[in-house]
């Protein structure tokens, strides 16, 4: 995989970050690459989130990119806020077609065949899989992988260190992503060192999972 999907993958970790302050950006981000993970989908769903995402943008060597994004307009704010890359919970059409005018990374998210097919038909191989717990978990993503063999999935949603296991042993999942190292009780109390620690943690995870497969 190359490019900005490339590099979103790397590390097969994606935090979901929900900031409530832009002023906790920087050190979200200088904590998450304390702890060896160097991306962060900074999340819409507070007001927050596009003056985090420009706090990021020139954060070096990390990528930052826009979840939980649901229209439009917020992809418009989010890519001229220095996003490389969007996320949306679900597939909307006119997501997906703006982040491609834009050229920009979309990773929509699919649970049914149906909204696979469509996104397939935007070209689009590589998707969320959310909530991925209530969606029958890896089974699920393992079924879909009969029908799709081309598709590859990043499930979020009720995933952890305890389990990131049985989605990353999937050949069909890239990465996994969830908010469990960055929660934002966490990022409220100031916790940065609770943050590094789970963020080496789930590094950890991700490695030894890797290992497994090998
Ligand atoms: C997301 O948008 O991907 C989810 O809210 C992340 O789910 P989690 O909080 O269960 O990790």
């Amino acid at each position: 995989m190359s490019g900005v999907l490339g590099e979103m993958v790397a590390d097969r970790l994606v935090p979901v970050v929900v900031l409530e302050s832009a002023a906790d950006a920087r050190p979200l981000g200088d904590t998450l690459a304390t702890g060896g993970i160097r991306v962060a989908e900074v999340t819409l769903r507070s007001d927050a989130g596009i003056e985090s995402i420009r706090a990021l943008a020139d954060l070096p060597d990390f990528l930052v990119g826009a979840g939980t994004v649901i229209n439009a307009e917020q992809v418009d704010r989010a890519v001229d806020a220095g996003a490389r890359f969007i996320v949306s919970p679900g597939l909307l059409p006119e997501v997906v077609l703006r982040a491609q005018e834009l050229g920009v990374t979309v990773v929509p998210g699919t649970v049914t065949p149906s909204e696979i097919m469509q996104a397939l038909s935007f070209g689009l191989d590589t998707l969320k899989f959310f909530p991925a717990s209530i969606y029958g978990g890896a089974t699920a993503i393992k079924a879909l992988g009969a029908p799709f063999p081309q598709v590859r999935f990043i499930p979020t949603g009720g995933v952890s260190a305890g389990n990131l296991t049985e989605y990353l042993a999937l050949p069909n999942v890239v990465a996994v992503g969830g908010s469990w190292m960055v929660s934002p009780a966490l990022i409220r109390a100031g916790r940065f060192d609770e943050i590094a620690r789970l963020s080496r943690e789930a590094g950890d995870a991700v490695r030894a999972a890797d290992e497994d497969r090998s």
